[in-house]
Parts: C-alpha cells; sequence; structure tokens
C-alpha cells in the first residue's frame, strides 16, 4: 500500500514538473529575438483567460457567451497577432464604451496572458465548423466516392469504410484519404473517375456523412486533438516538407501563403496537389510521407500559425507612424498630458508585451484623449507591427 502511494506520487510529481518545464519553454522562447515567432504548445489554452477576463460576459465563441459583442465563431480570422491587436484597438473606445455602461471592470493583462488569449481566439476559426451530412451524402455520390466505396451496408464489390466513421474528426478522414491519396489517385485515373477537388467545407460534410450512416457503436467516438504546432514543425522537417517547400524551392514557399483557412480547408489543398507532390518526390527520391495519431492535425496546425512574417513593417515606418498617427502630441518629452515620453516607453521584446502594456493603459489614453477632443488614432495590422519594431529598439 506504502509503496503504492510512493508511486502515485511520484507520478503526480513528475507529471507536475513537467508541466512546469514545459511552461518554461514557452517563457524562454518569449524571450527569443522577434524574428523568431514562438508557436502554442495548446493553442485552446487561451480560453481560460477569455473566461477570466470577462471578454465572454460580451463575446460569445460559437453560440456560447454573450450576444452583445461579435460572435468569435468560425469566419473572423484573424492570421497573425498583428492582425488581433489592431482589430481590439480599433473596436476599442465602442469596448470600453460598453464596459461603462454594463459596470464591466476592465482587466489588466499580462504579456503571457495576452500571448495565450491571441493564440485562442486565432485558432478558432481553423477549427472549422461542423459538417452537413445531407451536403456529405450528395459530395459522396457526386465524387464519386460511391462507384468505389460502400459505407453503411458492406457490399462485396466495394471498400468499405464503416470504420472510418467511428473517428468524429473530419482531419481523421483527411488523415487517412492522403494516406491512400497515391493508389486511391491512381484507381481513380485508371477507372476514368475525375480525382476529387476539394473545397471549403466538404471534408467535414463528407466526414459527417459517413459518421452518422457507418455501423460502428456511436458511443466510442473518438476525437484528434485540435493540433499542437510545436510537434508540426518538427514533422514539417522531418517529413521533408521543409526540405521541398523552404530549403529547395521544389514547391511554393508555404510559409507566405495565406493559410486563413479551416484545418480541413488546408488538408483539401494538400490533397489536390497530392498527386503532382507524389510525382515530385518519385522523382527527388523522398518516400511520401504518411501520418498516423494526431500527425497531420499537428502539422497543419503549425502552417496555420506560421505566418507572422505576412504583415509587413519595419522601424523607419515605425518612427513615422508615431507623428502620423499623433502619438507624439501625448507622448513628446515634457508633455502636459501626464504620458510618458516616447524614449522611455519599452522596450518591449514581443508584440505580446507591447499589446499588454498597450491594453492595460487604454482607459487612461481614452480618457486623455477624450478631455482633449482628440479620437484614438486607428491601427492597421502592418502600423501595429511597424509599432512595435519601433518600440523593440532600444535606441529611438
Ligand atoms: C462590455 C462588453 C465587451 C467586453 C467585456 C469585451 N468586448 Fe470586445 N467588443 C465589444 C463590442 C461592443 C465590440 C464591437 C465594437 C465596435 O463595433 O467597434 C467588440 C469588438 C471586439 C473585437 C473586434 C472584433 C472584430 O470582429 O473585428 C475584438 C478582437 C474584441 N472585441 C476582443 C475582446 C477581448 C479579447 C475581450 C476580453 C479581454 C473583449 N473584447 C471584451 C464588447 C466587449
Ligand atoms: C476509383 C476508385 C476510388 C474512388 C472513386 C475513391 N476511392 Fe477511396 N480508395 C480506393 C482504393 C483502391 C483505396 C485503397 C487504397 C490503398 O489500399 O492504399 C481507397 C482507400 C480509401 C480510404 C482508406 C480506407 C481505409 O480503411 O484505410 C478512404 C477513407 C477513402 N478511400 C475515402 C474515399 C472518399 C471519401 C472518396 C470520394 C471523395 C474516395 N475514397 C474515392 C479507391 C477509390
Ligand atoms: C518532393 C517535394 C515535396 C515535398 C516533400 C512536399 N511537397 Fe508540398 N508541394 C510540392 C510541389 C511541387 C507542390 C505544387 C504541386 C502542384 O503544383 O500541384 C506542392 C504543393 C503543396 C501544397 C499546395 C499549395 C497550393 O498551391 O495550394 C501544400 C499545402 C503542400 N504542398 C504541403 C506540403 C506538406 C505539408 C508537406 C510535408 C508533409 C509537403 N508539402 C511535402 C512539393 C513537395
Ligand atoms: C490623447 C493622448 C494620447 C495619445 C494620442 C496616445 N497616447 Fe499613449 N498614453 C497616453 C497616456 C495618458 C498614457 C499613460 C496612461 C497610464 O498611465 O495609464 C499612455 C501610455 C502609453 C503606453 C504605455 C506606456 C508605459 O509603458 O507606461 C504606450 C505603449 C503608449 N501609450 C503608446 C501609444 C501609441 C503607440 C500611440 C499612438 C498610436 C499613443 N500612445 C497615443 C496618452 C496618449
Amino acid at each position: 500500500m506504502k509503496a503504492k502511494f510512493i508511486l502515485f506520487t511520484s507520478v503526480i510529481i513528475i507529471l507536475v514538473s513537467f508541466y512546469f518545464l514545459n511552461g518554461n519553454t514557452l517563457t524562454q522562447q518569449s524571450q527569443k529575438k522577434q524574428s523568431e515567432q514562438v508557436l502554442p504548445k495548446n493553442p485552446m489554452q487561451g480560453r481560460i483567460v477569455f473566461e477570466q477576463k470577462g471578454c465572454i460576459d460580451c463575446h460569445a465563441v460559437n453560440g456560447y457567451g454573450g450576444k452583445t459583442a461579435p460572435d468569435f465563431g468560425t469566419h473572423n480570422f484573424f492570421g497573425s497577432n498583428y492582425d488581433l491587436i489592431s482589430a481590439m484597438w480599433n473596436h476599442s473606445p465602442e469596448m470600453l464604451k460598453q464596459m461603462n455602461l454594463k459596470n464591466i471592470d476592465k482587466q489588466d493583462f499580462s504579456p503571457k496572458d495576452f500571448q495565450n488569449l491571441g493564440f485562442f481566439l486565432r485558432f478558432l476559426p481553423y477549427l472549422g465548423s461542423s459538417g452537413n451530412a445531407s451536403k456529405g451524402k450528395e459530395l459522396f455520390n457526386k465524387m464519386s466516392c460511391s462507384s468505389c466505396h460502400s459505407v453503411g451496408k458492406t457490399n462485396s464489390n466495394k471498400i468499405n469504410l464503416n470504420k472510418i466513421g467511428a473517428n468524429a474528426s473530419p482531419i481523421y478522414l483527411a488523415q487517412v484519404m492522403w494516406n491512400h491519396a497515391s493508389i486511391m489517385q491512381k484507381t481513380q485515373k485508371q477507372s476514368g473517375i475525375k480525382v476529387p477537388v476539394f473545397r471549403d467545407n466538404e471534408f467535414a460534410d463528407l466526414s459527417s456523412y459517413i459518421e452518422s450512416v457507418s455501423a460502428t457503436s456511436r458511443k466510442e467516438k473518438i476525437y484528434m486533438s485540435p493540433g499542437n504546432p510545436l510537434k508540426g514543425e518538427k514533422l514539417f522537417k522531418s517529413k521533408k516538407c521543409f526540405y521541398c517547400h523552404e530549403e529547395k524551392h521544389i514547391g511554393p514557399e508555404l510559409t507566405k501563403f495565406n493559410f486563413n483557412k479551416s484545418v480541413t480547408e488546408i488538408a483539401g489543398m494538400m490533397w489536390n496537389h497530392a498527386s503532382n507532390m507524389d510525382a515530385a518526390m518519385t522523382r527527388n527520391k523522398i518516400s511520401y510521407p504518411e501520418f498516423k495519431n494526431n500527425e497531420m492535425s499537428n502539422l497543419i496546425s503549425y502552417l496555420y500559425f506560421k505566418n507572422e512574417n505576412q504583415i509587413k513593417g519595419s522601424t523607419e515606418e515605425g518612427r513615422k507612424l508615431i507623428s502620423q498617427k499623433g502619438c507624439i502630441s501625448c507622448h513628446s518629452a515634457g508633455n502636459s498630458y501626464n504620458s510618458p515620453a516616447i524614449n522611455k516607453i519599452g522596450p518591449f521584446q514581443t508584440s505580446d508585451e507591447f499589446f499588454s502594456n498597450l491594453w492595460n493603459h487604454l482607459p487612461m489614453m481614452e480618457k486623455t484623449s477624450f478631455a482633449n477632443g482628440k479620437s484614438l488614432p486607428k491601427l492597421l495590422p502592418s502600423d501595429v507591427k511597424s509599432l512595435y519594431l519601433y518600440f523593440n529598439r532600444k535606441e529611438r
């Protein structure tokens, strides 16, 4: 009994220290230079901040939560942190007004809070909306899946897909199809069947149809985790995607792509190009990468988050914006607004630190603007990046 207890406690201690070790890696990463983009391990963690900081009082997530502000559902993509910051900043006057009206205290953020919140809000549309089984049924026939496959009732001439139906995540269907793409697409071409092209939510629709009619027990649904971009980054190298897409330029540079799409849409892009990629792999003596467990989900979440460099910005532009946007009128040395001089602000190491600082000071900035008949200037995502790069420098 005692030995068991010791074993139990040591397992807990190991687990707990694991947690903290991982936490530390994140802090170390956020201290890295801004050019090295920080990736989340679990983007869903920020849900806690979203609730704790009261965002949920006004904003819903897919219908769950407050109804007085935009829903962070499926189509509101904030591709990068800069997009999100720009949206929050531009809408802040109205948000602050609503908070006042509703007697909700605006809460301060730590950089870590904002980092987690940002990952979470940016991840939501990526998860996609659930599929529509009746559309899926139509697609199953229209895409000729039904000429080679059965689902529900078995048919000895066709490959049955019931086992796929036990898995409730559409990305699972995409993963299995990717693994079989080579043979499937060859068979399709040989049988004169057009290789299906996936768009929009079609993977989810098909998956939802297969799930709804497959003969597997409904109780034991398997869910894939939504994705761990840190693990995805490793897969991007080990599966040779990096080799072709970034190093040798055999395929298009994916880190420059606009992946403001749901996970299954991105999987669709991979499927649509699978046969050309397969051919390129054969030419380059690279074996076709297959995915197991959560791998495809991890890989695609990495592609999704790896986009910070798409927003253009520069220190020089930031310096100009300080006057163009009227920041300097309140932040000049010896100003009468009780605000710190530009060269006394920062430096901030990450955009999360920059924005949490801005956010925490927003009510005072607003009040000062109001009192002086000014309004807060609007900022584009590229403005946010330039300002951040500017404040990131010690010498100003
Ligand atoms: C008191 C209600 C209220 C609270 C609390 C609140 N918001 Fe808002 N938020 C709003 C309103 C209202 C708008 C729309 C403002 C407008 O139209 O200019 C908005 C807009 C936004 C937008 C822009 C949405 C878009 O589609 O571009 C973002 C991003 C946002 N809020 C994030 C947050 C976050 C993060 C929190 C929690 C820290 C939060 N909000 C808390 C009321 C609120
Ligand atoms: C021309 C025939 C053909 C068509 C059309 C076809 N497939 Fe397949 N499919 C195959 C073959 C052959 C395999 C087995 C490939 C292998 O063994 O690697 C397969 C394998 C699969 C698998 C993996 C099954 C498993 O148990 O591992 C899935 C899932 C799948 N197909 C789904 C689809 C869907 C969805 C469609 C329609 C969009 C479709 N297929 C269209 C021939 C076809
Ligand atoms: C042998 C080199 C090679 C490897 C390895 C490779 N790709 Fe590709 N990839 C290509 C080529 C070439 C294209 C363009 C194909 C075309 O034009 O249809 C492409 C296209 C794509 C596209 C579609 C882009 C678009 O225009 O819509 C995606 C997404 C993609 N690859 C992701 C990946 C991922 C993820 C991996 C790793 C699992 C990977 N690729 C591995 C060569 C490769
Ligand atoms: C109407 C006057 C006004 C304008 C315009 C203004 N600010 Fe401020 N700002 C303030 C005041 C006042 C504070 C101090 C708030 C406090 O102490 O809570 C402040 C604080 C800050 C802080 C936090 C400083 C710190 O570390 O303590 C940052 C960062 C900042 N402002 C950046 C900007 C930027 C960037 C712009 C232009 C886009 C801007 N401000 C425009 C009045 C203004």
